[in-house]
């Protein structure tokens, strides 16, 4: 009988106090706060301390962490003249985790696992990710880099970043929510990477270097940017069921649909869900959410597989004005907060990662054939 667990679907490989993801019923918490209530009560500055430091701030923690968040608010000269160097046509996500590791290159200070420098290096990479996001952005444009402002909070300048404009403060709070539902998941797949490099003893940048071109992959951050393409491929509401059968019948994948570990509805797809319906609303395009939930209903239907949380981020980050490729970079940011937070943790109680591979090639022992009679 095989031992593989395929994708290693269902092996507990590590204990975490981070999150809690409970598949069975469709909750997320962090270090026992449900994201229900985080988004109602907290800001991403504020779930950024509860990650890292394993509590919700007081009023001076919270000061502390947001003037550390700002004090890194800033890329060396390096990396931007790297970042605009750079052909315009790139993938943002391709662009990020290059940076980063150039970001690894830069510092050296060396103690790769010493505790404190480490914890600097999560909340600076937090603050930077967003930064070379958007100076890659305004770069492809054409345009410059607008003055860093220290006084907005991790949202509001990422959005001002890119856009060279001031945000409604109702655009950062939706950024905001996102942020916090998207900041940490268990053991997915980015996480994963992240802890299997920082377990060899590497160094913090790489294991982020790994996270980052893990959760490119559609299967994965990469999802949520496949949901508007298949939007807009689709173009109209009356093609939708004609559409989606197509594609079941081909036993082709639909974006922003199905999870391996939630069998019912993705806690984070209703916030993003009353969001995108908001936004549309506003925008006077409520098509997409209705192409949308028609695309959710013929997957709950035919498949029992629900809406994950790409499937309407993808509508919000568009109705923000956001561009496409933007999005996964976008999961980068708040994921940020997670991947570093977990680093830390695997750092505190380290144990290497090394599953095992059932072989299954030919028996051995095979003989070498002298090269001239090798077919
Ligand atoms: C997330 C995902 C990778 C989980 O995959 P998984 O646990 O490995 O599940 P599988 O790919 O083995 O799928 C199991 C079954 O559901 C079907 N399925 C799963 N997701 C599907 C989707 N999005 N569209 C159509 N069918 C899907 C598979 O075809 C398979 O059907 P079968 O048993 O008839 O062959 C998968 O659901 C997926 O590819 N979703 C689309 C990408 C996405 O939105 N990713 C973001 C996740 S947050």
């Amino acid at each position: 009988m095989s031992l593989v667990a395929k994708g290693l679907e269902g092996i507990v490989a590590n204990e975490s106090r981070l999150s809690e993801v409970d598949g069975a019923n469709g909750k997320l918490c962090y270090l026992g706060y449900s994201i229900d209530d985080l988004v109602e009560h907290t800001t991403f500055e504020e779930v950024v301390h509860l990650l890292h430091r394993g509590h919700l701030p007081n009023q001076t923690e919270l000061t502390t962490i947001t003037e550390e968040l700002r004090s890194h608010r800033f890329l060396p000269a390096e990396v931007t003249s790297f970042l605009t160097s750079l052909a315009k046509d790139l993938a943002p996500m391709t662009v990020l985790r290059t940076a980063v590791s150039l970001l690894g290159a830069l510092d050296l200070r060396g103690g790769d696992q010493d505790a404190k420098l480490n914890a600097e290096r999560a909340v600076a990479l937090c603050a930077q990710i967003p930064l070379i996001i958007a100076c890659y952005h305004r770069h492809r444009q054409g345009l410059p880099f607008p003055e860093i402002r220290k006084d907005l909070s991790e949202a509001g300048s990422f959005l001002y970043l890119i856009s060279g404009e001031e945000p409604t403060p109702e655009a950062v709070k939706t950024l905001d929510v996102a942020y916090i539902i998207h900041a940490d998941h268990g053991m997915n797949a980015s996480t994963f990477s992240a802890r299997v490099t920082i377990a060899t003893l590497s160094d913090m940048y790489s294991a982020i270097t790994s996270a980052i071109g893990t959760l490119k992959g559609p299967l994965h951050g990469g999802a949520n940017e496949g949901v508007i393409d298949m939007l807009l491929e689709i173009g109209e509401e009356s093609e939708v069921d004609e559409w989606v059968e197509d594609k079941l019948t081909k036993k082709a994948k639909i974006m922003g649909i199905g999870h391996r570990v939630y069998k019912v509805l993705d806690p984070r797809a209703p916030h993003l869900q009353k969001m995108a319906i908001k936004l549309t609303e506003e925008l006077g395009e409520p098509k997409w959410i209705r192409m949308s939930e028609r695309i959710a209903t013929i997957m709950r239907e035919r498949k029992n597989l629900n809406a994950n949380v790409d499937f309407y981020s993808a509508t919000v980050y568009y109705s923000l004005g956001i561009p496409t490729d933007l999005f996964t970079p976008i999961f980068a940011i708040s994921r940020a907060a997670g991947w570093t937070a977990q680093v830390l943790e695997q750092l505190e109680d380290n144990r290497l990662y090394r599953p095992l591979t059932e072989y299954i090639g030919p028996k051995p022992p095979q003989p070498i054939l002298p090269i001239g009679q090798r077919p």
